[in-house]
């Protein structure tokens, strides 16, 4: 049986019950328009916890002026079955209102990391996700929250917050899920039309492009240069906004391979139109 709550209060009911039993608690925070992404970060939070919970909040201040916040798309009849097809506890759905009562004044700024790619490009948006999704927590209190490396810079964000507000949270990462081709699934695909969904095949074949050359002994530049031809031989319309070799958690780009001593992720953004669309692959140097 899935619960479905509406507000905080409702929530807090819900959970101190489980928490009096001592179980384990997974958070998956979501938009919506859920798709085989989010039902493999539920998945997850199934094996590595006692109790699911969800939440759909399409969050208005992660989308600047004249981002797709009226034009995303909003399913909650398919969603609501998804969820529970996968034996999710609770399903909580606040409204704008529920979160951001009259007078809300308060944010939360990461530094450093949020000023770099999508948070250049997108003033505010890590404000608006790291303060939303430190409100759910606070609700929610999870035990581990699930999150998906499609979005490898949230997740630098968010592990960055965690850790500097001494949250007491673990955080599970999980694997980029892909159509056949290897287009990474988002809420956005829906919104692409034939052409921009062709081309879209552009960002993986890039990413693999740069990966396969780094594994030959490539630079960062000439591996960055092959990726971007690549994606340009594919996509004739669509725009790449960049494509970089970062740190992968400071999303400083790596000027050169030697003595980087850290992971790094490959990332990629282009816009389709007015659908802009995200990728990375971390790899191991
Ligand atoms: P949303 O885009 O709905 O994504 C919810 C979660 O699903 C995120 O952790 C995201 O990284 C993950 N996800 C999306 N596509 C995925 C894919 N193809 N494979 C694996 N995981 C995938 O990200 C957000 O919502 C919001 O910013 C949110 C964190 C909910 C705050 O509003």
């Amino acid at each position: 049986m899935m619960k479905t709550v509406h507000s905080n209060a409702e929530l807090r009911e819900e959970l101190a019950f489980v928490r009096s039993q001592g179980r384990t608690i997974g958070f998956v925070p979501t938009m919506g328009a859920l798709h085989e992404g989010h039902r493999s970060l539920v998945r997850l939070s199934k094996q590595q916890t006692d109790v699911t919970v969800v939440s759909i909040f399409v969050n208005p201040t992660q989308f600047a002026q004249g981002e797709d916040f009226d034009r995303y798309p909003r399913t909650l009849e398919s969603d609501a079955k998804i969820l529970l097809e996968e034996k999710v506890e609770l399903l909580f759905l606040p409204d704008a209102a529920e979160m951001y009562p009259k007078g809300f004044a308060t944010s939360v700024h990461v530094s450093g990391v949020t000023e770099l790619y999508e948070g250049a490009i997108r003033p505010g948006h890590f404000d608006g996700v790291a303060t939303v999704v430190y409100l759910l927590m606070h609700e929610v209190e999870p035990t581990i929250l699930f999150l998906g490396q499609k979005d490898a810079q949230q997740v630098a964000v968010l592990k960055r917050m965690v850790q500097d507000l001494r949250l007491p949270v673990m955080i599970t990462v999980g694997e980029t899920v892909r159509e056949g081709r290897g287009l990474a699934l988002s809420s956005r695909n829906r919104m692409l039309d034939e052409e921009a969904l062709s081309e879209s095949d552009a960002l993986y074949a890039a990413l693999q492009t740069v990966r396969n050359r780094v594994f030959l002994g490539d630079d960062p530049e000439a591996a960055k240069r092959a990726g971007i031809a690549k994606f340009e031989r594919i996509a004739t319309h669509g725009k790449l906004d960049y494509l970089d070799i970062v740190h992968s958690e400071t999303f400083q780009s790596v000027p050169s391979f030697e003595r980087v001593g850290a992971p790094v992720t490959i990332i990629i953004a282009a816009r389709f139109g007015s659908t802009r669309l995200i990728d990375n692959m971390k790899i191991d140097t």
